[in-house]
């Protein structure tokens, strides 16, 4: 007997092609229009394989059930509510949808979303025997076959598929959870150095933070990129495009001095002992840096960077380490 994972899959996949068509019937003309208007070509649209959900809520439940599934798999699949009242019902309903695949293409999600300010934004998949949402990555499997040094980190289904329309075809999305580090882990089975493009506001300034360490750990450097004065790749590439981009690529600024800039944001450099108190702070991340030629390239950098002595600061680091030490034995 086939088992629960390949038979879902298969459910997904039919999913999928259904909402695939359903964008291309006339009761999906405003959901092509809402892609359309969000400058995606018809090339692009297929490519993602994206769909449309229709307006009413029984509409795949119904397909599916005309197709002989029974209940039981349709409420294993995430692609049904169940509720004590109302029974079973579609998930996803009069939204866009973006089918969610592993690295080998096959379909182990969706994401959903309103055309309009519907709340909330974006629905996604809940996590199935399939669908884990900490190991995959959007776009990993046009991204693995890239063949560029880097991978870009971004964070919604439309920031990957704007790159990828744009020539960056080397995208990827978390979904819509923090990076984890089997995310990381993933990512370094494909290169060794990804460039963080997340959302230059406060939220994706957080996600930066969050991720570097991560990937850090899993041996991935991490370069991050300013997308300022626009919000996230999306938008970016829509204003400035392609080549813009790419100089941004090429400027991203390294994860160390990324973290250095934000620490100083929370001290008063305008007074001596705010300044030392940031000098401080920047020598113990100076010690965690093991190797001796890494760590005075990088104190060089940061001497210069923030105005101190590399010889002062590197006295601090000096006494911070010794302190560290621990001679009691
Ligand atoms: N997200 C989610 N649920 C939400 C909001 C966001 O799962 N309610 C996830 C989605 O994967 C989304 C990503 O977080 O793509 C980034 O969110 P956000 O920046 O708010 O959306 P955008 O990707 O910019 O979406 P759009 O451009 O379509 O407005
Ligand atoms: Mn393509
Ligand atoms: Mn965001
Ligand atoms: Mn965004
Ligand atoms: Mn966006």
């Amino acid at each position: 007997e086939q088992s629960l994972r390949s038979r879902i899959l298969e459910l997904n996949k039919m999913a999928a092609k259904y909402f695939y068509y359903q964008l291309r019937q006339e009761g999906g003309a405003h959901a092509m229009r809402y892609l359309k208007d969000r400058q995606l070509s018809d090339e692009t649209i297929h490519h993602f394989g994206l769909g449309y959900a229709n307006k009413y809520s029984d509409d795949l439940y119904r397909y599916l059930k005309g197709k002989n599934i029974p209940d039981e798999l349709l409420a294993q699949s995430g692609l049904m509510q169940v509720d004590e009242k109302r029974g079973m019902y579609d998930k996803f309903w009069n939204r866009v949808i973006f089918p969610i695949m592993d690295v080998n293409g096959r379909v182990i999600g969706f994401g959903g979303r309103v055309m309009g300010d519907g709340k909330p934004k974006y629905l996604n998949s809940p996590e199935t025997v399939v669908f884990d949402k900490s190991r995959n990555l959007y776009g990993l499997n046009f991204a693995r076959t890239a063949r560029k040094k880097q991978l870009l980190v971004c964070e919604g289904y439309m920031d990957v598929i704007s790159l990828h329309q744009a020539g960056f075809i080397n995208s990827v999305a978390s979904l819509g959870t923090a990076l984890t580090s089997q995310h990381a882990s993933l990512i370094r089975r494909y290169t060794d150095e990804v460039i963080l493009t997340y959302d230059s506001d406060e939220a994706g300034v957080r996600a930066a933070l969050r991720a570097i360490p991560l990937l850090a750990e899993a041996g991935v450097t991490a370069r991050v990129l300013n997308m300022r004065p626009y919000k996230d790749p999306d938008e970016f590439i829509k204003a400035l495009g392609a080549e813009e981009f790419q100089k941004r690529i090429d400027d991203a600024q390294n994860s160390f001095l990324f973290e250095t800039d934000i620490l100083q944001q929370s001290y008063d450099m305008s007074d001596p002992s705010g300044k030392t108190a940031f000098y401080e702070a920047v020598a113990k991340k100076l010690v965690g840096f093991e190797q001796e030629l890494e760590r005075e390239n990088y104190l060089e950098a940061v001497a210069r960077r923030y105005g101190v002595s590399a010889d002062s600061l590197r006295k601090m680091v000096n006494s911070i380490a010794l302190k560290g030490m621990n001679f009691s034995r």
